[in-house]
């Protein structure tokens, strides 16, 4: 199912192209390559001082690691989520080495995720983001020590038909239209709320 972005001109189709779905072909796995990709794709993100305070805990459907991040998802997602092939939970290293504080570790936790989000779609696959989960359940879980947070969990899997979704608002939600803020209210020029130049230039205010 095709639910590209509308965009005022082309944006690459990787990033056209994704979206967040819910329903998960649960009889697919990833392969080995796939998930390596997945998971170099993230370890390559910029990084301030190339700090990477990024961890990760990866799952593959049927083993235990995919098993203690379902289980930290709240309701919810659970509805849902349990097919994805993979599980993954991003964790970002709030305090650096020196015991300081690490101001950009989510900013950059963000950056790897997107990294893996845009891998998963160049190999095929789909991915969706979860804030909806239990990071201390997580924590306790998984043994995640202080100074670490959980800042989400993705799911990541070949999408399959709606139908499969049990949940009927799901299924609507799953082809709904897409909807963003428009480019005028996003973008400014030199003073706050004043569309930057070249986007009242496009008319797609
Ligand atoms: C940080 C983050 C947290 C999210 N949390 C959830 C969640 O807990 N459950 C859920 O179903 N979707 C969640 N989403 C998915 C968003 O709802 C989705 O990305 C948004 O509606 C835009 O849709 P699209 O990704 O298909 O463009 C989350 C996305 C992000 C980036």
């Amino acid at each position: 199912m095709s639910r590209s972005a509308v965009t005022s001109t082309a944006v690459h189709p990787l990033l056209a192209e994704r979206w967040s779905p819910r329903s998960f072909d649960p009889s697919h796995e990833v392969t080995a390559e796939q998930l390596t990709a997945l998971l170099e794709a993230a370890r390559w993100a910029a990084s301030a001082f190339n700090g990477q305070p990024w961890r990760f805990i990866v799952g593959r459907r049927g083993d235990e690691a995919h098993k203690v991040l379902f289980d930290s998802l709240l309701g919810f997602n659970q509805r849902w989520a349990g097919t994805a092939s993979v599980l993954v939970a991003a964790v970002a290293a709030e305090v650096k080495e020196d015991g300081s504080p690490h101001s950009t570790a989510a900013y950059e936790t963000g950056l790897a995720v997107a990294q893996l989000t845009t891998q998963a779609h160049a190999e095929g696959l789909h991915a969706h983001q979860m804030s909806g989960f239990d990071g201390d359940r997580l924590r306790a879980a998984v043994g995640i020590p202080e100074g670490f947070r959980p800042i989400a969990v993705i799911a990541v899997g070949a999408p399959a038909a709606a139908d499969l979704l049990a949940d009927e608002k799901l299924r609507a939600r799953e082809s709904a239209p897409r909807e963003r803020r428009a480019l005028a209210e996003t973008f400014f020029a030199a003073s706050w709320g004043t569309p930057a130049e070249l986007v009242s230039a496009a008319g797609a205010g």
